[in-house]
């Protein structure tokens, strides 16, 4: 086949996907002088700022500000109920990622990157055919992400049955939801749902929320969500759905409920199909691309993949930052620049919030370590109990005798506190060290102070 263009320039990187990881790594490669061509099929900023945290969070600081002036009677500070304008909440949802799209593609343009619209496939090794163009590169970087996966009897129809993507733009606050998977989309849904008033069911197959999160702070955040209202079900098969006069009915065990519309949340699946991966060395596991994950490059010498669709790496838009980062680094410098996966925090942003970092306890113990752990309650700290937020806990893991290994917290601004530890587990601080610091009173990050401090055999309160 002849191809009708060929571009005038061999573009250093090609980036296939202008998700986070591949803007990400557009966007750092102007630290070694590289140019780079960004092809995207949508807009730049991917399924983060389109379709996942980006919305996510603007949907969910909308549901908790009408949380905290519903709460407002016990500070003092006298309202009539709240009323929500779901309509209102909508259009400033996508003020937000209007405003963050606006930048990105700012910001690409400055650090005069070449993005090219359209649907890219790879060619061979190091060309991405665009329509009638033809991108050559010294180097490819795979970044086409993921699509949320649904289950057997639960296609997405937009309406009845929805993934995350149908609900962020839901035309009206739904009165009654099922919520299939409590994962971390899961969760969120359910937290800002019940804040707004839904009915919602949230049904998860394994015995705990967020699987594989520490057990104790799973338990903190299903008690928070019981209590504001979610009705949890975990360790539940769900059956086929029954549709009847525009409702659904989702049965699970010898118990149903019947609601409006259902939410499937049971992970995503990576976008991988067509885009030339036969035409090139990688090599691919259910989709995913296997990758050396020292420097992000495949099987083909000159491919890197980064993001959602890495094999065993974490969907996290953060991650995907680290991975664009490295896999630029290795094309600039020829030297692994690897990041460090066991330091990436995970933060669900509901109310209570969660967050981790590092290794469980029993992830610790599994991978041979004797361990220490030491644990907090919110209830009794100070700015917890003045903000009316102090349900949650922290519990951080060591090695006995050894370096911080990991952390989770619920509570009041865990994702902002979890960072502290992210440093402790990355520099594998001792937890004797990670105590010697004071921490300013009143504050959240005192329940990680003092954490630490037990776990240093020193504690305070
Ligand atoms: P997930 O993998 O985090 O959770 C899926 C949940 O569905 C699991 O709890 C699983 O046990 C459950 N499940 C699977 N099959 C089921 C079934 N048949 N019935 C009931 N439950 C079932 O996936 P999720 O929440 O869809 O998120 C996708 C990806 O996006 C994840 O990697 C997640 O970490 C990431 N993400 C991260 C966010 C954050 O960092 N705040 C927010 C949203 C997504």
């Amino acid at each position: 086949m002849v191809h009708l263009a060929i571009l005038d320039r061999v573009h250093d990187v090609v980036i296939l996907g202008g998700g986070p990881g591949g803007y990400a790594a557009a966007l750092f490669a102007h630290n070694f002088g590289l140019n780079v061509a960004l092809v995207e099929a949508d807009k730049v900023g991917g399924t983060c700022l389109h379709r996942g945290c980006i919305p996510a969070k603007s949907w969910l600081e909308a549901a908790g500000v009408f949380a905290t002036v519903a709460a407002a009677g016990s500070f003092g500070v006298e309202t009539s109920p709240p009323q929500f304008n779901w309509q209102k909440g909508l259009a400033r949802k996508q003020t937000v990622v209007d405003q963050l799209h606006k930048g990105l593609a700012g910001l690409l343009k400055q650090r005069k990157v070449e993005v090219v619209t359209g649907v890219g496939r790879l060619d061979g090794g190091n060309r991405v055919v665009v329509g009638d163009r033809v991108l050559e590169g010294r180097t490819v970087i795979v970044a086409t992400g993921s699509a949320p996966r649904s289950i057997p009897g639960y296609d997405f129809d937009g309406s009845l049955i929805v993934s995350s993507d149908h609900a962020l733009d839901w035309p009206a606050r739904p009165a009654r939801v099922a919520i299939i998977g409590a994962g971390a989309i899961g969760c969120e849904f359910a937290s800002l749902l019940a804040d707004l008033g839904s009915e919602v069911h949230l049904l998860e197959l394994v015995s705990s929320l967020v699987p594989g999160s520490e057990p104790e702070a799973a338990k903190a955040l299903e008690r928070g969500l019981t209590k504001r209202g979610v009705k949890v079900r975990t360790g539940v098969i769900v059956g086929a759905p029954r549709f009847a006069n525009g409702s659904v009915v989702v049965p699970f065990g010898s118990e149903s409920v019947e609601v409006e519309v259902v939410l499937v949340a049971v992970g995503r699946g990576p976008r991988t199909d067509g885009i030339g991966l036969e035409t090139t060395k990688v090599e691919v596991e259910r989709g995913y691309l296997k990758v050396d994950m020292e420097t992000m490059q495949t099987a083909h010498p000159g491919i890197y993949a980064v993001g959602d669709i890495v094999a065993g790496g974490p969907q996290l838009a953060h991650a995907g930052f680290a991975e664009g980062m490295s896999a630029i680094t290795h094309i600039a410098t020829g030297k692994p620049a690897p990041v460090n996966f066991w330091a990436i925090p995970l933060v669900v942003y509901t109310h209570p919030e969660f967050a981790s970092v590092g290794r469980t306890e029993e992830k610790a113990r599994q991978a041979g370590y004797q361990v220490e752990t030491a644990s907090h309650l919110m209830n009794g700290v100070a700015r917890a109990i003045i903000r009316g937020d102090n349900q949650g806990i922290v519990k951080v893991v060591s090695e006995k005798g050894g370096p911080i290994l990991g952390a989770s917290i619920v509570g009041p601004d865990a994702g902002e506190l979890i960072h502290e530890l992210m440093y402790a587990v990355g520099w594998e601080a001792l937890p004797s060290d990670a105590a010697a610091f004071v921490h300013a009173h009143p504050t959240l990050a005192e329940a990680v102070g003092e954490t630490l401090l037990a776990l240093a055999g020193k504690s305070l309160h």
